[in-house]
């Protein structure tokens, strides 16, 4: 798989880091076997990039970015570096056997970090960048630069960070929206700017956090403003609100071909299965309604939608289930459902052929249990057909 480049315009480069901002979520540590494993299922979804770790973090981190770059073939493997010589010959060592080995490098930008974290001028800021993407450039021919805090910097600053960052050879520039407080007008009009200001190969990368519940949308919003490569993880899972969900913008392109001109390499048929094991290996679950891959994402309660999504499941379905790798949406019985529901939920357990008169009655019978016990399951339905009571005689 060739690199896509700014040329191939609408095809958006998915930097999948799970495995670096994802494990950084509170509480999740896996270990190099689960993230082997959640690697080889990245390669499967179709990333284009797995950044499989902080290597210098720990002699732990840097054995599993190397067990992933030496085992996962397709995507690129990323180590993450601070612009340090530590930082970069640690990532550099991990990622060497990689077929397709990435450096990615980082320095803060914004006023506040650069006075109060990094204790440096602006020019010495510039000055770290350009040293910490020489010396990667060392040692891969793919070098990423992103300049912490991007959104709350100087434009004019990031213009002349950037610069100067692809003059010492950085083929990917990344916007990260490091404490989630960008709006999407914002991020569409920051990234047209950078767009004209940076030379046409280079490849424009966004990175969200989803603090303002935004990170989706901030995404897109890069994309429109020229972003080829957007950075998220499954689940949305990362650093304290988590990063944009690869699930969500990966859908949204999909479903809403006509509104945004992009396309991914994504298997969307492979992200169900993604999620279900990047919860059970990072002990994350997933909240019952969250968008594509959430418990409740395909299924119907009131009767109303169950009665639509019977006469046709466009009514109340943007997307099917099956096309994301899930079983067909659930209708779920409760006191909201319809008689149409009832009747196809008695059908799909084996009773097509009860009278009406008796469906009508077990209807009745159905409404009052659900209002004394809510969700009502194929067993509690098998027992009301079962039971010996006969319909009434009116
Ligand atoms: O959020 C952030 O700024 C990051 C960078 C290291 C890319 O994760
Ligand atoms: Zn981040």
């Amino acid at each position: 798989m060739t690199q896509p480049t700014q040329h191939d315009e609408g095809r958006i480069i998915i930097f999948d880091t799970t495995l670096r901002d994802g494990e950084q979520s509170p509480g999740v540590a896996l270990n190099h076997t689960q993230k082997l494993e959640i690697a080889h299922q990245l390669a499967r979804l179709g990333v284009d990039v797995i950044e499989a770790g902080f290597p210098i973090a720990s002699p732990g981190d840097l054995e599993g970015v190397s067990r992933i770059a030496r085992e996962v073939r397709g995507p690129i493997i990323a180590g993450l570096a601070r612009a340090g010589r530590a930082d970069i010959e640690a990532a550099a060592r991990a990622v060497e056997h990689a077929g397709k080995p990435r450096i990615h490098t980082f320095i803060a930008t914004s006023p506040i970090h650069m006075a109060k974290k990094l204790n440096l001028e602006p020019d010495a800021v510039v000055e770290r960048a350009v040293q910490a993407v020489t010396l990667a450039r060392s040692f891969v021919d793919d070098v990423e630069f992103s300049a912490e805090d991007a959104t709350r910097s100087d434009w004019d600053f990031l213009v002349r960070i950037f610069q100067a960052a692809v003059e010492a050879g950085a083929t990917t520039i990344n916007v990260p929206d490091t404490v989630g407080y960008t709006t999407p007008d914002e991020m569409r009009r920051l990234f047209a700017h950078l767009k004209a200001q940076l030379p046409a190969h280079v490849i424009l990368s966004s990175h969200c956090h989803d603090d303002l519940g935004m990170a989706v949308a901030n995404s897109i919003a890069a994309a429109e403003g020229g972003a080829r490569q957007i950075e998220c993880t499954v689940n949305g899972i990362g650093e304290r609100a988590g990063n944009a969900s690869l699930e969500e913008i990966v859908m949204a392109f999909h479903t809403r071909r006509d509104a945004y001109p992009f396309a991914t390499g994504i298997r969307t048929r492979e992200l169900y299965r993604s999620s279900r094991m990047v919860s059970r290996l990072s002990g994350m679950p997933v909240q019952p309604n969250k968008a594509i891959i959430g418990d409740n994402a395909f299924a119907h309660e009131s009767g109303i939608h169950q009665d639509g999504v019977i006469k046709a499941r466009e009514t109340y379905e943007i997307m099917n289930a099956e096309l994301v790798g899930r079983e067909a949406a659930v209708l779920v019985m409760g006191k909201h459902s319809g008689r149409a529901a009832f009747r196809k939920a008695l059908t799909d357990l084996g009773y097509a052929d009860l009278p009406d008169d008796k469906v009508q009655y077990l209807f009745s019978r159905f409404k009052d249990l659900a209002d004394r016990k809510g969700q009502i399951y194929a067993d509690d339905l098998r027992a009301l057909v079962e039971a010996r009571t006969d319909v009434p005689q009116t």
